[in-house]
């Protein structure tokens, strides 16, 4: 074994973005909790990075059973009921949590937290600290994790999870310097984040690699929807290295238009009810659609314009994007931004029951790396809710899992030894694969699909897989290993494209005909593991 370090925990929580940071607090509360993080915990992940807000019901003019109907539809009505009935359900409860541990939400007048608008709701629902909403959390959840007992490893990649018999009973990783650290555990929990980097341009950190579906699928999990990707319709689209960045749905919830370089409020044509704050999927189509027909800016997208707004509202509800957008050369209360869709969220994920459990016993997964609540689009504002809503749940069902005698899994360790043990001797840097795989999934597993395209992007990971990455030195072992990762999540998701013959929600299928619309669509979740793979029948999950 190259090291001999083996530690262990009760509960072993992987990510350190919203979900796993909660989901670390509330299974301290149940014995030795170790989260470790492949960044810096409350530095990285997605989470931090989430501008406009957590969708919750506060109000008596809004009601639990709105904010359900508002997700079903606009999810497609692929969404787990069950799991969205929890999460409209407890979202108002996790963000009392956070209150009290801290959190400045902006608040109205009359000091209670004010709320406004986001596509595909009847009421405006989204709850908000200014345009940098994940950041305040963020902070609170660390404040309060070091107010537990928990410890936390940063910079630590998990690479595989190890089983006994077939259980998941901990994890190996890589630390900072290539060093193998082995982690056995009662209960584990996969806290992940999302994976959108597999695209050329995302809203997504260099973090976001889909290393948790990877792990999971490799261990046996079952996942569900991975087709579904979520482009979301403003991502800046220049200067270059700024390609994607999130232009947050906040905007638009102030008031923000969008034009086409005809100064068209193309909108009308598309959604002419709910315009720019319709759901994220029908404003991402117009938005590419504008620019496939020409009527793009020379940058490549089109404008959102907030000109019109008064100029303290943008100061004051949109500092982020003001300054942000400042450092291009462009002041958004005198000009338009430009933007273009970007990858941004995958809603599908491992398979979870309303407790979090994956097909796997002692596996649990929360979060973005978990499928099944945001249907085939999800919602502005159901993610972070989702991260304390499932990610207290998660801590709670992995903390309540019994204590067992916690044994080595040599054979796994000696499985990961040889994997790492070929990147000494491989031959292609592993950043030039990521780049080919980035630029295949962009045109062919993107905003429009057919079925030769998919083929013919599942043929390029495919070959891809055949390459081999090089580590210069121990410490680049685990760009090998997420590189990897990316493989066997992009693999998936277009996979599960191939899968599900209809368009739906995120998923657009232009060389396929239905005569059924969402709500009465026959087929359920796509479903891939490595014992079986398929597509449900039934439609209304
Ligand atoms: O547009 C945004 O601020 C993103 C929010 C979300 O994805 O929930």
């Amino acid at each position: 074994m190259r090291s001999d370090a083996v530690d262990t925990a009760h509960v072993l929580v992987i990510g350190s973005g919203g979900a796993g940071v909660r989901a670390a607090i509330e299974a301290s509360g149940y014995g030795e909790t170790l989260l470790v993080s492949k960044t810096l915990t409350g530095k990285g992940g997605c989470t931090t990075m989430a501008e406009g807000g957590y969708n919750a019901v506060l109000r008596e003019a809004d009601s639990c059973e709105i904010h359900f109907e508002d997700t079903l539809k606009g999810g497609a009505f692929l969404n787990d009921r069950d799991l969205v009935r929890i999460l409209v359900e407890e979202a108002p409860q996790r963000i009392q949590d956070l209150l009290k541990w801290g959190s400045v939400f902006d608040v109205t007048d009359c000091c209670e937290v004010a709320q406004r608008p986001f596509g595909g709701q009847r009421f405006p629902r989204t709850c908000y600290a200014g345009d940098r909403t994940g950041h305040e959390m963020m902070a609170t959840l660390v404040d309060r994790l070091h107010n537990t007992d928990v410890r936390v490893e940063n910079e630590v990649t998990i690479i595989s999870l190890v089983l006994d018999e077939s259980r998941v009973s901990g994890a190996i990783g890589l630390d900072q310097k290539g060093g193998m650290r082995v982690i056995l555990a009662d209960a584990t929990v996969l806290a992940t984040g999302g994976g959108t980097r597999i695209y050329d341009i995302s809203t997504n950190s260099s973090s976001g690699t889909g290393d948790g579906y990877a792990l999971g699928y490799r261990a046996g999990a079952e996942l569900i929807d991975m087709e579904q990707i979520q482009f979301h319709p403003t991502g800046a689209v220049y200067p270059y290295d700024a390609r994607g960045r999130l232009v947050t749905e906040a905007v638009r919830g102030e008031g923000g238009i969008l034009k086409n370089v005809e100064g068209e409020r193309f909108m009308k044509r598309y959604d002419p009810e709910r315009m720019e704050l319709s759901t994220r999927d029908v404003v991402s189509r117009a938005i590419a659609t504008e620019i496939l027909e020409g009527k793009g800016t020379r940058n490549g997208g089109v404008y959102l314009d907030v000109t019109h707004l008064p100029r303290s509202q943008i100061e004051s509800r949109l500092p982020v994007m003001l300054e942000q957008f400042l450092k291009f050369g462009v002041d958004i209360r005198d000009v338009p931004m430009e933007v273009a869709p970007t990858a941004h969220h995958i809603m599908g994920g491992l398979r979870i029951t309303m407790h979090t459990e994956t097909t796997l016993p002692c596996l649990y997964a929360c979060g973005e790396v978990a499928g099944g609540v945001h249907g085939a689009n999800r919602l502005g504002g159901n993610a972070l809710a989702e991260t304390q809503v499932y990610g207290k749940r998660a801590g709670e069902a992995a903390g309540k899992v019994k204590e067992r005698k916690k044994k080595v899994d040599q054979k796994r360790i000696e499985t990961e030894e040889e994997r790492l043990g070929t990147f000494f001797s491989g031959d292609v840097p592993p950043s030039t694969i990521v780049r080919s795989l980035q630029t295949a999934m962009w045109e062919g597993a993107g905003i429009f699909r057919t079925g030769p395209e998919l083929e013919k992007t599942l043929g390029i990971i495919r070959h891809l897989h055949t390459l081999h990455p090089r580590a210069a030195s121990e410490a680049n072992l685990a760009e090998c290993c997420i590189l990897q990762n990316m493989l066997v999540t992009a693999s998936l998701v277009v996979r599960a494209a191939l899968l599900r013959k209809e368009s739906r929600g995120a998923h657009v299928r232009r060389d396929i005909t239905q005569n059924w619309d969402a709500e009465h669509s026959p087929y359920g979740h796509t479903f891939l593991s490595l014992a079986r793979e398929g597509i449900e029948s039934g439609g209304r999950a």
